[in-house]
């Protein structure tokens, strides 16, 4: 009898802390807008049509970084419908394991790049491998854009 209030009370408590499907759908895409500002002044440094600036790339990796330890928590059951351009396959098989360890991978590979992106030769060899891993993940998992 007291175990099953036990269990209730956990169960009642982590219902207030996990986000209710809208808010994931929200915090997922504004953390990943948030990524897509942050880029968008390393393409014409990648380019070469803007020169190198060392504190713009570390506080997008930076972002990438927070971005990836919040996003596996965001893709509850109940965010699978709504206004979001996640595909349904994130739900099915054993998706769920291998978009986390992509995210882990984002979230590791920033923070490599936080330590060997130095200067323009350095980040013009680390990113562009770099940005396979948002790519290869909307590939499988984002459903394509108009
Ligand atoms: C492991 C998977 C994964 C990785 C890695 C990833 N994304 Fe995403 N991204 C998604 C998913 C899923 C969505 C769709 C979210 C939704 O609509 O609910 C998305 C959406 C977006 C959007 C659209 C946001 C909006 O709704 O307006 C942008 C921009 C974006 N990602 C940029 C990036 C950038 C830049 C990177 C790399 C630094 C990246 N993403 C890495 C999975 C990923």
């Amino acid at each position: 009898m007291r175990m099953t209030f036990a269990v209730l009370t956990i169960a009642a408590s982590m219902g207030v802390a996990l986000a209710a499907g809208d808010d994931a759908i929200k915090e997922r895409r504004d953390l990943m807008k948030a990524n897509g500002e942050a880029s968008k002044p390393l393409v014409p440094m990648l380019k070469g049509s803007a020169p190198f600036d060392l504190a713009t790339v570390q506080k997008a990796l930076k972002t990438y970084e927070n971005a990836a330890a919040k996003m596996p928590d965001l893709f509850p059951p109940d965010s699978k419908t709504g206004d979001t351009h996640a595909l349904p396959a994130i739900w099915e098989d054993d998706n769920k394991a291998d978009l986390d360890a992509r995210f882990k991978k984002l979230g590791d590979d920033a923070a490599a790049a936080l330590v060997s992106v130095k200067d323009d030769a350095s980040f013009k060899a680390t990113m562009p491998a770099f940005f396979n891993n948002c790519g290869g993940c909307h590939e499988k998992y984002r459903a394509k854009q108009q």
